[in-house]
């Protein structure tokens, strides 16, 4: 498989991806910087299964000048952690040479790499992304942060890490939901990279082998350089890198309308992407066709998901609160075919509102 890279000039990097990845660490640490200290920080549940063959094989994480494990949890996503990353970096005398390691999912990256960009004004981070979604969202692009009570995500920073590693062994452990919630992202990539990528995907799912190392490879180095595109031609997302909300907008709203709580982010983002299929036909029914296939795609992944009521006139709220919030008008993501995707603004409530009926007829009406 080849090595993607984020192409960012002078702070471009590179993302490795396959089964054993991990036996890499140690040379890409020394790659990093010869002379630095490591300070890792282990996702609990990681370190429990996986933590004594990684620091039995990298000495560098032996021989770290610092270990901490962290909750997965999204409660661990806080400036609490935040402020106890800083004072255990700062008590063992962290320097600027030095490099934090974040392993473990989204949580983990995404709170590690915040407390690498703030702690003495910035220290080299580098992430073992070791959930699916880890892998081919959270790990890439630099967006590190931590939630606010107001909201998630709403503090951080755009720091690159050094380099990602993603060895798809680590997958084996995880639940059938975790793998939904990575599978959400890489239909998603599916609609923005086109034909090729979607047949990929659907041998994959036909092959009904969820941990299957080949074509988890395969999907997540596609996903990753679709991400690493995006991400290196628009960094701070201006414009190119908001391709990447698809179905994001209505699967955040989805979310939001049930606290968060009985569907995950993926399993929301499966019902969000269907919604946004349903607005590209809706705005410009001549697209029903080019859009069949990968239709057909997200019904059969959405059959993953677990039914539970949708309030679609709360779902229609939860947009308009979006809107108001980020104090613009509420722009989405639409797609006129598969590998062409376009933002949109101006959308009318009736429009959305019919979107969201739609999906949650097809929603209930796909077969479990
Ligand atoms: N998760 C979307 C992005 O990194 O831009």
């Amino acid at each position: 498989m080849p090595e993607i890279t984020v192409q960012l000039d002078d702070r471009s990097y590179p993302v490795l991806i396959g089964p054993d990845k991990r036996r890499r660490l140690e040379r890409l640490v020394k790659k990093v910087d010869r002379k630095s200290r490591v300070f890792a920080f282990y996702d609990a549940q990681f370190y429990a299964l996986h933590g004594h063959i990684l620091k039995k094989e990298t000495a560098c994480l032996r021989g770290a000048a610092g270990e901490m494990v962290l909750p997965g949890a999204e409660t661990t996503k806080s400036l609490r952690t935040v402020r106890r990353l800083h004072d255990f970096m700062i008590g063992n005398r962290i320097s600027r040479s030095d490099l934090i390691l974040a392993v473990g999912g989204g949580v983990i990256t995404d709170v590690v790499g915040f407390a690498a960009a703030t702690v003495l004004r910035g220290v080299r981070w580098a992430a073992v992304p070791t959930t699916l979604l880890g892998m081919v969202d959270a790990a890439i692009g630099g967006k590190t942060g931590v939630n606010h009570p107001r909201g998630k995500n709403l503090i951080g920073a755009f720091w690159q890490p050094s380099f990602v590693l993603a060895d798809i062994r680590f997958l084996g452990t995880l639940s059938e939901r975790m793998m939904t919630a990575g599978l959400a992202e890489i239909v998603k990539y599916g609609g923005l990279e086109g034909e090729d990528m979607i047949s990929a995907i659907r041998a994959y799912l036909e092959g009904g082998r969820l941990y299957h190392q080949r074509h988890l490879t395969e999907l997540v180095t596609l996903s990753a350089a679709c991400k690493a595109r995006l991400v290196g031609a628009d960094e701070r997302e201006a414009d190119q890198r908001m391709l990447l909300n698809l179905g994001h907008t209505f699967g955040h709203a989805i979310e939001q309308t049930l606290n968060f709580r009985r569907l995950s982010h993926g399993e929301a983002l499966l019902l969000g992407l269907e919604a946004a299929l349903q607005l590209s036909i809706l705005l410009r029914p001549a697209r029903a066709k080019a859009l069949g296939d990968y239709r057909s795609l997200v019904r059969q992944a959405m059959r993953r998901v677990p039914r539970v009521p949708i309030d679609s006139d709360a779902v229609l709220k939860a947009l308009a609160t979006d809107k108001k919030r980020s104090g613009t008008s509420l722009r989405l993501v639409v797609l006129d075919r598969p590998g062409r995707a376009r933002l949109v603004t101006g959308v009318q409530p009736a429009q959305l509102k019919q979107a969201i009926e739609k999906t949650c007829v097809t929603y209930y009406h796909t077969e479990v």
